[in-house]
């Protein structure tokens, strides 16, 4: 048995169980210079609704029938390839699917002794390497500024608001319960914190809690969220524009005020990026995030589903705020 996960329909709005079809495949034998690996941990990632899209992107779409792929953790259960042992772990954008053969290309051993496996999906890996690169390379961080996170208590923004306090900024997190905000300030040091959901003025509320303004605004959401902090963004300031996930689902682009003028007025940047731009300087950002983890100056949180049938499960949760930091399944 060889279970695996395929996409059956290309989602309207936000997407459903129906959406995906559960199946069993044949376990894979493997040939000479191959590796077989077994799932451990999957990674289910924001990002991944774009590729559901029968749409020009950065990436190939997902073709229907075929399994979805993701950051994956597996271990390696029986080698053909002499760069790969039994009992090796590695990291690697991988199919949904409890085995499966490689022949070992763009797959990063990781090491079980240095941090637990699940890390590798998020802290040190993608997510945590995409709020790295994405503050200081672009947000440029100066001691005494304020910082702004939306999308704060998740895998990237949980990430980046503690880098920005470590960078000396004042950081404000906003998110979706009074629960994740709690948590910004005991668990990750924010200094003050925003609960979308139950605000009844969000440009009040950002004006409140931001009181010399913003410099920089590090946005996974976009939307409504997104036009109020712009509002209070001062002279020189950065928007790191990391992710919009509440438009995600959108079947069309909502339309919101248009940003010319702010950025005219305020001299302000507003830069897009994908983490991959950064590819080659991840391993000084991993050695980073590791030192500040093992110095106890960072920390992380973690979301884990047990079972491989509960990855769609997983995925959907994120548009609904299920986690708190990674959301990550347990194979
Ligand atoms: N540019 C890049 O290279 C790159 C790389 C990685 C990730 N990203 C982007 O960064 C963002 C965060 O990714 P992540 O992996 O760290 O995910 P995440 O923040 O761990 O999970 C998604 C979170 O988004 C929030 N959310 C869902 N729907 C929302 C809505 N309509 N309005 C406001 N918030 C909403 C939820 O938290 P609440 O409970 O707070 O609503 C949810 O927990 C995503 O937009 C992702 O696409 C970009």
């Amino acid at each position: 048995m060889n279970k695996t996960i395929l996409l059956k329909n290309r989602p309207e709005g936000k997407p459903e169980i129906s959406d995906f079809e559960f199946t069993n495949m044949e376990k894979p034998t493997i040939k000479e210079g191959e590796i077989l690996l077994e799932t451990k941990y999957i990674s289910v990632d924001p990002y991944l609704r774009g590729r559901m899209k029968d749409a020009d992107s950065y990436v190939k779409p997902f073709q229907l029938n075929e399994p979805i792929s993701s950051g994956i953790i597996a271990e390696v259960i029986e080698s053909k390839n002499e760069s790969y042992q039994k009992g090796d772990y590695i990291s690697g954008n991988l199919e949904w699917k409890q085995y499966q053969a490689s022949n070992g290309d763009n797959l990063l051993k990781v090491d079980p002794s240095l941090a637990p496996l699940s890390a590798y999906l998020g802290i040190l890996g993608m997510t945590g390497l995409t709020a790295y690169f994405g503050l200081t390379e672009i947000g440029r961080p100066k001691k005494g500024e304020t910082l702004v996170v939306s999308g704060a208590a998740g895998a990237v923004g949980s990430v980046v608001g503690q880098i920005g306090k470590l960078l000396g900024c004042r950081v404000v997190g906003i998110a979706g319960t009074d629960e994740k905000v709690e948590m910004l300030k005991s668990k990750f040091g924010f200094d003050a914190g925003i609960n979308y959901n139950e605000s009844t003025d969000m440009a009040k509320d950002i004006a409140s809690a931001t009181p010399d303004g913003v410099d920089i605004y590090f946005d996974n959401v976009g939307g409504s969220i997104s036009d109020h902090v712009h509002a209070q963004m001062n002279r020189f300031s950065r928007v790191i524009v990391c992710g919009a996930i509440s438009t995600y689902n959108e079947t069309s682009i909502p339309m919101g005020p248009r940003v010319e003028q702010f950025l005219i007025k305020k001299s302000a940047l507003m830069q897009g990026f994908l983490v991959g731009n950064y590819a080659d300087q991840f391993p000084e950002g991993v050695k980073q995030l590791a030192t500040w983890l093992k110095e106890g100056k960072l920390s992380y949180t973690e979301t884990v589903l047990e079972g491989f049938n509960q990855v769609p499960e997983a995925f959907i949760g994120l548009f609904d705020g299920k986690n708190k930091g990674k959301m990550i399944v347990k194979a």
